[in-house]
């Protein structure tokens, strides 16, 4: 399936700090109307412990209430993740618990067959096998349409390519300026000719906006191109392989029509290479 190349991230519509719904919708909107067709969320973007789903939700019904086509969108989510409502995040790996996530998700979401499920986070309490496994049970099962890991090592990611039969779609690691670990899983990925969906691409919630200001190198190209440090960035990521599609996070109508304009700014090997080359 193919996606536009800028993806919209929903965690900052549902927790800590989230908009009103009213709010939330809009910016779906917006990225709709940008062309952006990939929206990511997990069960755990959510604020209370009864509020498992939320993002999800929010996210279904503003794209059931989108005037335009929407046959094309692909909603990825997420399961392994939990947040009991203290603020913190737990894991649970279990096949069993995977399986009732991902039953939960469907109905979340109000559909059949999930477009693109994603392991959340590895469990170091249950072997990985175990649970990639289940992700692969969920895949025959026809519950979801694709598969798909996340916060995955090179040695993972092979793992959940042998074990998915290479029906592997995505793999989804931070990768950003501050953030630049993941470049041997993006090149794996590139190699597999897997989906690579950078996450917190522009520095995560609450750090996003002074990219510019952390970063003088993005911040000197975005002058000389007339643009946002944010879209300099995303084209920086989109510059490093074919399969990769930033999923930048946005709660407000303008954060994601900006960030959608990168898939047409187009940085010279040069530019690369000297952002590339920036501080840390
Ligand atoms: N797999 C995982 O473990 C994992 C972990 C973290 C995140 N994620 C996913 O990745 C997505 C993105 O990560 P993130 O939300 O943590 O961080 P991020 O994308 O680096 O930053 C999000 C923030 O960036 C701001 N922003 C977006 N575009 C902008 C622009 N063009 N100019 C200025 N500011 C801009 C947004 O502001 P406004 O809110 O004001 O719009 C938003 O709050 C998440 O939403 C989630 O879907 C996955």
């Amino acid at each position: 399936m193919a996606v536009g190349v800028i993806g919209l991230g929903g965690m900052p519509m549902s927790i800590e700090g989230r908009p009103d719904e009213q709010r939330s919708v809009r910016t779906i909107h917006a990225a709709l109307d940008a062309g952006v067709t990939l929206i990511d969320t997990a069960d755990a973007y959510h604020l209370r412990a009864g509020e498992v789903g939320h993002n999800e939700t929010l996210i279904a019904r503003a794209v059931a209430s989108y005037g335009g086509d929407t046959s094309d969108v692909l909603i990825a989510t997420k399961g392994g993740h939990l947040r009991p409502g203290d603020g913190s995040w737990t894991i649970d790996g279990r096949p069993e618990y995977i399986k009732a996530a991902c039953d939960a998700s469907l109905k979340h979401l109000g559909v059949d067959a999930i477009g693109l499920y994603q392991h959340h986070r590895p469990d170091p309490t249950v072997p990985y096998a175990d649970s990639v496994g289940a992700v692969r049970d969920l895949l025959d099962a026809g519950k979801i349409r694709l598969a798909g890991i996340s916060n995955a090592n090179p040695e993972q990611i092979r793992q959940a390519w042998e074990i998915l039969g290479g029906r592997l779609a995505s793999v989804q690691n931070q990768l950003s300026p501050a953030f630049r670990s993941s470049e041997p899983e993006l090149a794996l990925c590139t190699e597999l000719g897997v989906a690579f969906l950078p996450y917190s691409p522009l520095g995560g919630i609450g750090r996003a906006g002074d990219l510019g200001g952390r970063f003088a190198e993005f911040a000197r190209v975005a002058e000389a191109h007339g643009v946002s440090p944010q879209r300099v960035c995303l084209a920086w990521l989109l510059a490093k392989g074919p399969t990769v599609v930033p999923i930048p996070g946005a709660s407000r109508p303008e954060t994601i029509r900006d960030s959608a304009a990168a898939a047409d700014l187009t940085l010279t090997d040069d530019e690369v290479a000297r952002l590339d080359a920036a501080p840390r």
